[in-house]
Protein backbone atom coordinates (compact mmCIF):
# COMPACT_ATOMS: atom_id res chain seq x y z
CA UNK A 1 0.00 0.00 0.00
CA UNK A 2 3.18 2.31 0.54
CA UNK A 3 3.93 2.53 -3.04
CA UNK A 4 0.70 3.07 -4.23
CA UNK A 5 0.32 6.47 -1.80
CA UNK A 6 3.84 7.38 -2.80
CA UNK A 7 2.75 7.09 -6.78
CA UNK A 8 -0.28 8.94 -5.77
CA UNK A 9 0.83 11.51 -3.93
CA UNK A 10 3.43 12.29 -6.84
CA UNK A 11 0.59 12.17 -9.26
CA UNK A 12 -1.58 15.06 -6.89
CA UNK A 13 1.91 17.12 -6.81
CA UNK A 14 1.95 17.36 -10.57
CA UNK A 15 -1.88 17.47 -11.29
CA UNK A 16 -2.99 20.93 -12.27
CA UNK A 17 -6.68 19.79 -12.55
CA UNK A 18 -8.20 17.38 -9.76
CA UNK A 19 -11.63 16.07 -9.44
CA UNK A 20 -12.18 14.08 -6.11
CA UNK A 21 -15.82 12.04 -6.05
CA UNK A 22 -17.27 10.88 -2.91
CA UNK A 23 -19.17 8.53 -1.78
CA UNK A 24 -20.94 7.19 1.59
CA UNK A 25 -17.15 4.97 2.65
CA UNK A 26 -15.84 9.19 3.06
CA UNK A 27 -18.40 9.45 5.90
CA UNK A 28 -18.37 5.91 6.90
CA UNK A 29 -15.60 6.85 9.63
CA UNK A 30 -17.71 9.84 11.24
CA UNK A 31 -20.33 6.89 11.70
CA UNK A 32 -23.04 8.22 9.21
CA UNK A 33 -25.00 5.43 8.27
CA UNK A 34 -25.45 4.55 4.69
CA UNK A 35 -29.21 3.75 3.71
CA UNK A 36 -28.53 0.18 5.05
CA UNK A 37 -27.34 0.73 8.45
CA UNK A 38 -30.06 3.27 8.89
CA UNK A 39 -32.45 0.85 9.40
CA UNK A 40 -31.83 -0.42 12.79
CA UNK A 41 -34.97 -0.10 15.46
CA UNK A 42 -38.25 0.93 14.26
CA UNK A 43 -37.07 1.17 10.64
CA UNK A 44 -35.99 -2.31 10.48
CA UNK A 45 -39.34 -3.47 8.69
CA UNK A 46 -38.90 -1.19 5.91
CA UNK A 47 -36.88 -1.64 2.33
CA UNK A 48 -34.61 2.14 2.10
CA UNK A 49 -35.18 1.86 -2.08
CA UNK A 50 -39.06 1.85 -1.08
CA UNK A 51 -38.61 4.94 1.10
CA UNK A 52 -36.45 6.98 -1.02
CA UNK A 53 -38.77 7.65 -4.06
CA UNK A 54 -41.49 10.36 -5.08
CA UNK A 55 -43.82 7.41 -5.13
CA UNK A 56 -43.38 5.82 -2.04
CA UNK A 57 -43.33 10.01 -0.46
CA UNK A 58 -46.97 10.25 -2.48
CA UNK A 59 -48.28 6.91 -0.76
CA UNK A 60 -46.93 7.66 2.45
CA UNK A 61 -45.68 11.12 3.27
CA UNK A 62 -45.45 11.22 7.27
CA UNK A 63 -43.52 8.08 6.68
CA UNK A 64 -40.77 9.39 4.52
CA UNK A 65 -40.77 12.53 6.13
CA UNK A 66 -40.40 10.59 9.57
CA UNK A 67 -37.24 8.30 8.47
CA UNK A 68 -35.43 11.53 6.89
CA UNK A 69 -36.29 13.55 10.49
CA UNK A 70 -34.90 10.35 11.56
CA UNK A 71 -31.52 10.14 9.55
CA UNK A 72 -31.15 14.00 10.06
CA UNK A 73 -30.50 13.31 13.49
CA UNK A 74 -27.82 11.08 12.63
CA UNK A 75 -26.03 13.19 10.84
CA UNK A 76 -26.62 16.09 13.14
CA UNK A 77 -24.61 13.57 15.52
CA UNK A 78 -21.54 12.94 12.72
CA UNK A 79 -18.12 15.05 12.50
CA UNK A 80 -15.71 15.51 10.12
CA UNK A 81 -12.99 12.40 9.61
CA UNK A 82 -9.44 12.85 8.98
CA UNK A 83 -10.24 11.80 5.27
CA UNK A 84 -12.49 14.86 5.12
CA UNK A 85 -10.05 16.88 6.56
CA UNK A 86 -7.22 15.67 3.84
CA UNK A 87 -9.50 16.58 1.43
CA UNK A 88 -9.80 19.73 2.68
CA UNK A 89 -6.26 20.78 2.61
CA UNK A 90 -5.63 19.01 -1.10
CA UNK A 91 -7.83 21.62 -2.47
CA UNK A 92 -5.51 24.54 -0.92
CA UNK A 93 -2.62 22.66 -2.60
CA UNK A 94 -4.31 21.75 -6.47
CA UNK A 95 -4.65 24.73 -8.97
CA UNK A 96 -7.82 23.34 -10.23
CA UNK A 97 -9.88 21.40 -7.75
CA UNK A 98 -13.59 20.44 -7.84
CA UNK A 99 -15.12 18.03 -4.94
CA UNK A 100 -18.25 16.00 -6.58
CA UNK A 101 -20.11 14.02 -3.90
CA UNK A 102 -23.21 11.72 -3.80
CA UNK A 103 -23.49 12.69 0.08
CA UNK A 104 -25.87 14.25 1.54
CA UNK A 105 -24.40 15.21 4.60
CA UNK A 106 -22.33 18.54 5.07
CA UNK A 107 -19.46 17.01 6.62
CA UNK A 108 -16.99 17.89 3.92
CA UNK A 109 -17.72 21.84 4.20
CA UNK A 110 -17.67 21.29 7.75
CA UNK A 111 -14.26 20.05 7.01
CA UNK A 112 -13.86 23.20 5.45
CA UNK A 113 -13.88 22.26 2.04
CA UNK A 114 -14.95 25.32 -0.69
CA UNK A 115 -15.61 24.27 -4.16
CA UNK A 116 -18.29 21.00 -4.05
CA UNK A 117 -21.32 19.99 -6.12
CA UNK A 118 -23.70 17.59 -3.98
CA UNK A 119 -25.14 15.58 -7.05
CA UNK A 120 -27.79 13.65 -4.59
CA UNK A 121 -29.24 17.52 -3.10
CA UNK A 122 -28.40 17.92 0.99
CA UNK A 123 -30.42 16.56 3.58
CA UNK A 124 -30.65 19.43 5.67
CA UNK A 125 -32.26 21.44 3.02
CA UNK A 126 -35.77 21.67 2.15
CA UNK A 127 -38.42 21.93 -0.90
CA UNK A 128 -41.92 22.04 -1.96
CA UNK A 129 -42.86 18.46 -3.27
CA UNK A 130 -43.78 20.63 -6.53
CA UNK A 131 -41.78 23.05 -6.95
CA UNK A 132 -44.76 25.44 -6.58
CA UNK A 133 -42.10 28.51 -7.53
CA UNK A 134 -39.50 26.92 -10.01
CA UNK A 135 -36.96 24.15 -9.43
CA UNK A 136 -36.58 24.28 -6.49
CA UNK A 137 -38.43 25.59 -4.37
CA UNK A 138 -36.27 25.52 -1.52
CA UNK A 139 -38.11 25.95 2.16
CA UNK A 140 -36.78 27.44 5.14
CA UNK A 141 -38.71 25.51 7.59
CA UNK A 142 -37.07 27.57 10.57
CA UNK A 143 -38.24 30.87 8.85
CA UNK A 144 -41.36 30.10 7.73
CA UNK A 145 -43.33 26.80 8.89
CA UNK A 146 -46.32 26.54 10.74
CA UNK A 147 -49.31 24.29 9.10
CA UNK A 148 -48.47 20.79 8.76
CA UNK A 149 -50.42 18.87 6.11
CA UNK A 150 -50.75 14.54 5.76
CA UNK A 151 -47.88 14.86 8.95
CA UNK A 152 -45.38 17.04 7.01
CA UNK A 153 -45.18 20.62 6.80
CA UNK A 154 -47.02 22.67 4.77
CA UNK A 155 -45.33 24.27 1.76
CA UNK A 156 -45.47 28.20 2.77
CA UNK A 157 -46.61 29.16 -1.19
CA UNK A 158 -48.80 26.63 -1.98
CA UNK A 159 -50.00 24.94 1.03
CA UNK A 160 -49.03 21.43 -0.01
CA UNK A 161 -46.25 19.08 1.28
CA UNK A 162 -42.19 19.96 1.38
CA UNK A 163 -39.90 17.36 1.06
CA UNK A 164 -36.12 16.63 2.12
CA UNK A 165 -34.05 18.27 -0.90
CA UNK A 166 -32.59 15.02 -1.57
CA UNK A 167 -32.21 13.02 -4.73
CA UNK A 168 -34.63 9.74 -4.98
CA UNK A 169 -34.28 6.44 -7.05
CA UNK A 170 -36.09 7.72 -10.21
CA UNK A 171 -35.58 11.01 -9.96
CA UNK A 172 -33.23 12.90 -12.49
CA UNK A 173 -29.95 15.06 -10.67
CA UNK A 174 -30.05 18.29 -10.56
CA UNK A 175 -29.17 18.91 -14.37
CA UNK A 176 -26.95 22.34 -13.70
CA UNK A 177 -24.80 20.62 -11.12
CA UNK A 178 -24.06 17.19 -13.58
CA UNK A 179 -23.93 19.35 -15.90
CA UNK A 180 -20.39 20.95 -14.32
CA UNK A 181 -19.69 17.50 -12.74
CA UNK A 182 -19.34 15.85 -15.97
CA UNK A 183 -17.35 19.28 -17.49
CA UNK A 184 -15.11 18.72 -14.66
CA UNK A 185 -14.71 14.75 -15.35
CA UNK A 186 -13.95 15.35 -18.87
CA UNK A 187 -11.71 18.20 -17.87
CA UNK A 188 -9.27 16.88 -15.12
CA UNK A 189 -6.07 15.28 -15.25
CA UNK A 190 -6.76 13.08 -12.39
CA UNK A 191 -10.11 11.65 -10.27
CA UNK A 192 -9.73 10.57 -7.08
CA UNK A 193 -12.56 8.25 -6.37
CA UNK A 194 -13.07 7.57 -2.54
CA UNK A 195 -15.59 5.44 -1.21
CA UNK A 196 -17.95 4.54 -3.78
CA UNK A 197 -19.51 1.19 -4.85
CA UNK A 198 -19.90 3.01 -8.34
CA UNK A 199 -22.86 1.51 -8.55
CA UNK A 200 -25.62 4.48 -8.97
CA UNK A 201 -25.63 6.37 -12.88
CA UNK A 202 -24.63 8.64 -13.30
CA UNK A 203 -22.54 9.67 -10.49
CA UNK A 204 -21.08 6.15 -10.94
CA UNK A 205 -20.04 6.68 -14.65
CA UNK A 206 -18.26 10.04 -14.26
CA UNK A 207 -14.84 7.93 -13.43
CA UNK A 208 -15.35 6.21 -16.90
CA UNK A 209 -16.21 9.32 -18.20
CA UNK A 210 -12.80 11.28 -16.72
CA UNK A 211 -10.73 8.01 -18.02
CA UNK A 212 -12.00 8.31 -21.61
CA UNK A 213 -10.82 11.76 -21.48
CA UNK A 214 -7.20 11.02 -21.08
CA UNK A 215 -7.15 11.47 -17.12
CA UNK A 216 -5.86 8.88 -14.67
CA UNK A 217 -8.22 7.41 -12.17
CA UNK A 218 -7.53 6.67 -8.55
CA UNK A 219 -9.59 4.76 -6.38
CA UNK A 220 -9.43 4.85 -2.51
CA UNK A 221 -11.62 1.86 -0.72
CA UNK A 222 -11.20 -0.97 1.31
CA UNK A 223 -13.14 -3.39 -0.95
CA UNK A 224 -13.93 -4.13 -4.19
CA UNK A 225 -16.12 -1.85 -6.48
CA UNK A 226 -17.53 -1.12 -10.04
CA UNK A 227 -14.77 1.18 -10.60
CA UNK A 228 -11.68 -1.01 -9.83
CA UNK A 229 -11.02 -2.70 -12.51
CA UNK A 230 -9.94 0.15 -14.44
CA UNK A 231 -8.80 2.30 -12.05
CA UNK A 232 -4.82 3.20 -12.50
CA UNK A 233 -4.29 2.88 -8.58
CA UNK A 234 -6.24 1.09 -6.25
CA UNK A 235 -5.77 1.98 -2.73
CA UNK A 236 -7.41 -0.51 -0.47
CA UNK A 237 -8.25 0.98 2.99
CA UNK A 238 -10.57 3.71 4.88
CA UNK A 239 -10.10 6.92 3.54
CA UNK A 240 -9.52 8.33 7.30
CA UNK A 241 -6.21 6.82 7.39
CA UNK A 242 -5.50 6.72 3.83
CA UNK A 243 -5.91 10.35 3.11
CA UNK A 244 -3.74 11.80 5.63
CA UNK A 245 -1.42 9.15 4.35
CA UNK A 246 -1.26 10.77 0.65
CA UNK A 247 -1.46 14.56 2.03
CA UNK A 248 2.09 13.43 4.13
CA UNK A 249 3.78 11.92 1.61
CA UNK A 250 3.20 14.80 -0.81
CA UNK A 251 5.38 16.96 1.53
CA UNK A 252 8.11 14.57 1.21
CA UNK A 253 7.59 13.74 -2.36
CA UNK A 254 10.13 15.15 -4.92
N1 LIG B 1 -13.24 4.45 3.28
C1 LIG B 1 -13.45 4.35 1.94
N2 LIG B 1 -14.43 3.61 1.40
C2 LIG B 1 -15.22 2.91 2.24
C3 LIG B 1 -15.06 2.96 3.64
C4 LIG B 1 -14.01 3.77 4.15
N3 LIG B 1 -13.78 3.88 5.47
N4 LIG B 1 -16.02 2.18 4.20
C5 LIG B 1 -16.73 1.67 3.19
N5 LIG B 1 -16.27 2.11 2.00
C6 LIG B 1 -16.77 1.84 0.65
C7 LIG B 1 -17.52 0.53 0.48
O1 LIG B 1 -16.59 -0.51 0.20
C8 LIG B 1 -18.43 0.84 -0.71
O2 LIG B 1 -17.76 0.56 -1.93
O3 LIG B 1 -17.73 2.83 0.37
C9 LIG B 1 -18.65 2.34 -0.59
C10 LIG B 1 -20.05 2.72 -0.16
O4 LIG B 1 -20.98 2.30 -1.11
P1 LIG B 1 -22.53 2.70 -1.04
O5 LIG B 1 -23.04 2.51 0.35
O6 LIG B 1 -23.23 2.03 -2.16
O7 LIG B 1 -22.50 4.29 -1.22
P2 LIG B 1 -22.45 5.18 -2.53
O8 LIG B 1 -21.62 4.57 -3.60
O9 LIG B 1 -22.11 6.56 -2.07
O10 LIG B 1 -23.98 5.16 -2.98
C11 LIG B 1 -24.40 5.97 -4.04
O11 LIG B 1 -26.71 5.36 -3.69
O12 LIG B 1 -27.59 4.86 -1.61
C12 LIG B 1 -27.72 5.67 -2.74
O13 LIG B 1 -28.24 7.95 -3.16
C13 LIG B 1 -27.51 7.10 -2.32
O14 LIG B 1 -25.70 8.64 -2.78
C14 LIG B 1 -26.03 7.28 -2.58
C15 LIG B 1 -25.81 6.45 -3.82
Amino acid sequence: MMIQIKQTAQLLRNCRRLVVLTGAGVSKESGVPTFRDAMDGLWAQFDPAQLATPQAFQAHPKRVWDWYEYRRDLVRQAHPNPGHFALAELERRVPQFILVTQNVDDLHEQAGSQRILHLHGKIAQNKCFFNCQGDPTLIDLDRSQSAWIDGVPACPHCGRWVRPDVVWFGEVLPLDILHEAAEASRDCDLMLVIGTAGLVDPAGSLPRVAKQAGAQVIEINPDHSAITRYADIKIDGPSGEVMPAVIKAMDHAR
